[in-house]
């Protein structure tokens, strides 16, 4: 299965992304994931991200595209999290598969209203050492502050601050929904309601990829 998560931030793509890894193996490539580990571990990347991150831009395509094809080379099933994010990344990404005599089989767009998605944002806590996601209210971790799985204390992301957020929603709409239209045009695009809870949210997933 090659598989593309869209939609705006907040709105659950990575914790739908690890549902499927769960239960299905397939890996996972998350660019947000990736980019925090470096900025976590300091090294040049992370610091060149961290200025866009913050600020809720988009990071230069040339960094994100190096470290996905990176670890695309290699696999025959993926789930890209949060990339393409823009029309220059899906069309690096559409070459390369290309070359590599492969194509995707879906590209799962979850759609949510901004008001539903800000509360998401809002109550969000991760671990910073496993990754696992929380939510304060509909997900909360059954060790309280502490990750369930590792232990490890949970943190408020850098970028879920109000104005972050305000303008994560704004770079979306203007660089990554175009990608709606371009998905749907190669017949590729399963609109996903991401309304619900995120076991409601999996079956529908489940459901439409036929699994
Ligand atoms: P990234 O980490 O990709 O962030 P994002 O796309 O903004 O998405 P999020 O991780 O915020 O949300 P999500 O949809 O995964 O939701 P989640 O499952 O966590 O990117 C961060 C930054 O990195 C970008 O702003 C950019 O600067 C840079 N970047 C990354 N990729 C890039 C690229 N390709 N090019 C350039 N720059 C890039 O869920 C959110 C919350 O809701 C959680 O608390 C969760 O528990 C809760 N929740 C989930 N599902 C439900 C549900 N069904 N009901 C109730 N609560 C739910």
């Amino acid at each position: 299965m090659r598989l593309i998560l869209l939609g705006p931030p907040g709105i659950g793509k990575g914790t739908q992304a690890q549902r499927l890894q769960q239960q299905f193996g397939w890996t996972v490539i998350a660019t947000g994931d990736l980019l925090r580990e470096a900025m976590a571990n300091r090294t040049p990347l992370g610091e060149q991200a961290r200025t866009y991150i913050t600020r809720g831009e988009l990071v230069p395509d040339e960094l994100v595209n190096q470290i996905v094809m990176e670890r695309l080379q290699s696999l025959e099933s993926f789930i890209l999290d949060g990339y393409p994010r823009n029309l220059s990344q899906a069309q690096v990404l559409e070459a390369f598969l290309q070359q590599h005599g492969q194509s995707l089989d879906a590209v799962l767009a979850f759609e949510l209203d901004d008001e539903a998605i800000v509360a998401r944002l809002s109550g969000r806590r991760i671990c910073p050492q496993c990754g696992a996601i929380y939510h304060i209210v509909a997900n909360p971790s059954r060790a309280g502050e502490r990750c369930e799985r590792c232990g490890a204390t949970l943190i408020i992301r850098e970028d879920d601050q109000p104005d972050t957020i305000r303008r994560r929603l704004a770079v979306y709409r203007q660089q990554t929904a175009p990608l709606i239209d371009y998905y749907q045009q190669r017949g590729l695009l399963i609109p996903i309601d991401a309304s619900g809870d995120p076991e409601t949210v999996y079956q529908r997933v489940v459901h439409a990829l036929s699994l």
